[in-house]
């Protein structure tokens, strides 16, 4: 009879991020901005319930450290951080935008963003890119120019300014481990754990 090694099943593999959650009103308030503002046909918006700020993508994870991952967000929590939304912008910066996004100004959501990556790092869950944090909001993502093409479209109508109001300062009281779904109409971010942020 021939030999066979028996393996221990590979856990599935999942796609994790952690993120704060903007408070409501302000994500309402820049859903009403894109109304007017995210019109070129060739723009996709980002739904209502997937704007967020990312602090940590994961990537591909086995899905059994899922607990694990929820618990060093839990243990690595902070204050609530204040933000602030700055104009939309287009990335990559130069050439034809992929993406516009609000860059947000927040030293406390940067302080958060450190403390859950070194905790993540520390219990060997997460191998983070070598480039700066970025706190920013994903607003809309371009259609690419042809069927198949990778190439984005060229969008002829940018976003323009925000309204005063979403200029103020805001609290972020929550941060979220999410799971990521890629479907062929886009991602779906399905809440795993969520973290309510003292302050
Ligand atoms: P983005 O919105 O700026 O694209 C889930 O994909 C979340 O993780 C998104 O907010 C995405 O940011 C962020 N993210 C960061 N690095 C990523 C990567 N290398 N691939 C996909 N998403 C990434």
């Amino acid at each position: 009879m021939p030999f066979v090694a028996e393996e221990k099943p590979k856990s599935p593999r999942v796609r994790l991020f952690v993120a704060l959650d903007l408070p409501d009103e302000l994500r309402e308030g820049i859903v009403g901005w894109g109304r007017e503002a995210l019109v070129d046909p060739v723009l996709r918006p980002v739904a209502p319930e997937s704007l967020h700020i990312t602090l940590a993508f994961l990537g591909h994870r086995d899905e059994e450290e899922i607990d694990e991952v929820a618990s060093v967000v839990r243990e690595r929590t902070g204050p609530a951080p204040w933000l602030e939304l700055l104009e939309p912008e287009q990335r990559p910066a130069r050439g034809r935008a992929r993406v516009y996004a609000l860059p947000v100004l927040s030293p406390g959501a940067e302080t958060l963003q450190a403390g859950v990556e070194r905790g993540l790092v520390e219990a060997g869950l997460h191998n983070p890119e070598k480039r700066l944090f970025w706190p920013h909001v994903t607003v809309a993502r371009v259609g690419p120019e042809g069927r198949g093409s990778k190439r984005p479209a060229v969008v002829s109508n940018p976003p323009g300014k925000l309204p005063e109001g979403l200029l103020e300062a805001r609290i972020c009281r929550r941060m979220t481990l999410y799971r990521s779904e890629l479907k062929p109409t886009g991602a779906r971010y399905v809440p795993l754990a969520h973290v309510e942020l003292p302050g």
